[in-house]
């Protein structure tokens, strides 16, 4: 790790401020924050300085920073010489950030180390042609393809002395370069591809359990569709009970007259004409009972008794 001190005041500029769409956007990114938390936004402004200022925090930019958000400049000093992110030294417009952590350093980070010397110089010296800088720095997350370096905002990886010094030279000389593995493999694959889970019985997970997870999956569905099925004809059986009961329990609760057929009520009150022990009346047990009976019946009905009509049936 090396030291993080401020530049030289050689380099230092007078002064520093943002542009306007720098200071319009340094606008947006405080109002994110509520009242009296600006400071928040301290470091995605002194990101955006960096980015302004040829890719390095001059003293001014720090001071800037502190002066837009409110704050005391040693506060945001200490952020920008915290943070390796931001560099304090100029850089060149290929910045190298080589990695010298032991993964890195077991795969041959000490020879890429004596190229950048033998190329660029000691680390936070800016080639004549302002083209190239360099910086060990620790751990950057690709290990597994050690050793790598970071220019600018790429990586590149699998990186030997050979590789390493023809890519300084393509970035020094403006040729297209390829981030990523310098050796042809694929990510971090093995170099010639993939050599495991290549078996096809992985893919469809027949392997996971011996092949016995799909039948029990399978199964659980299963039961739990009867399951669904039982307890949904349990509860239509349950409701067709319950509507018989509710029936029933209505019938019982109707009078038993309004359920006779309807000549037993039709006329209450009036006799049955073939009723024993009633009193026989010609008026009323003729078809015309409502009260009209023509001349021969009533004629029938006045003589006197023991007549042919009085003698008893035999
Ligand atoms: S040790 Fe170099 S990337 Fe992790």
């Amino acid at each position: 790790m090396s030291v993080r001190r401020l530049a030289p005041d050689a380099v230092q500029p007078a002064s520093f401020a943002f542009d306007a769409a720098n200071e319009n956007w340094a606008d947006q990114q405080i109002a994110k924050y509520p009242e009296g938390r600006q400071a928040s936004a301290v470091i995605p402004l002194l990101w955006k300085a960096q980015e302004q200022h040829d890719g390095w925090l001059p003293r001014a930019a720090i001071e800037a920073v502190a002066r837009k958000l409110g704050m005391a400049p040693m506060r945001v000093m200490e952020v920008a010489t915290f943070y390796t992110m931001f560099n304090l030294q100029p850089v060149g417009e290929h910045f190298i950030q080589l990695c010298g952590t032991t993964p890195c350093a077991l795969r041959g980070a000490e020879a890429l180390k004596k190229v950048c010397q033998d190329v660029i110089g000691p680390q936070s010296t800016v080639t004549a042609d302002g083209k190239l800088s360099w910086l060990e720095v620790e751990c950057l997350g690709a290990c597994c393809n050690a050793p790598m370096a970071q220019i600018n905002f790429d990586y590149y990886e699998d990186l030997t002395p050979e590789n390493f010094k023809a890519l300084l030279e393509d970035l020094r000389h403006g040729r297209p370069t390829k981030p990523g593995p310098q050796n042809g493999r694929s990510g971090s694959e093995p170099l010639g591809g993939g050599e495991t889970l290549k078996d096809p019985a992985l893919y469809d997970g027949t392997v996971i359990g011996a092949g016995d997870w799909q039948r029990r999956v399978t199964e659980q569905r299963k039961a739990a569709a009867e399951a669904a099925a039982a307890k949904a004809a349990a509860e239509a059986e349950a409701k067709t009970a319950e509507t018989a009961k509710a029936d029933a329990a209505k019938a019982d609760a109707t009078p038993a007259a309004a359920t006779k057929p309807a000549t037993e009520t039709a006329a209450p009150g009036r006799p049955k004409p073939s009723e024993p022990g009633q009193p026989t009346s010609a008026a009323s047990d003729t078809p015309a009972a409502g009260g009209k009976v023509d001349a021969k019946s009533a004629a029938e009905a006045a003589k006197p008794a023991g007549g042919p009509a009085d003698k008893p049936v035999k």
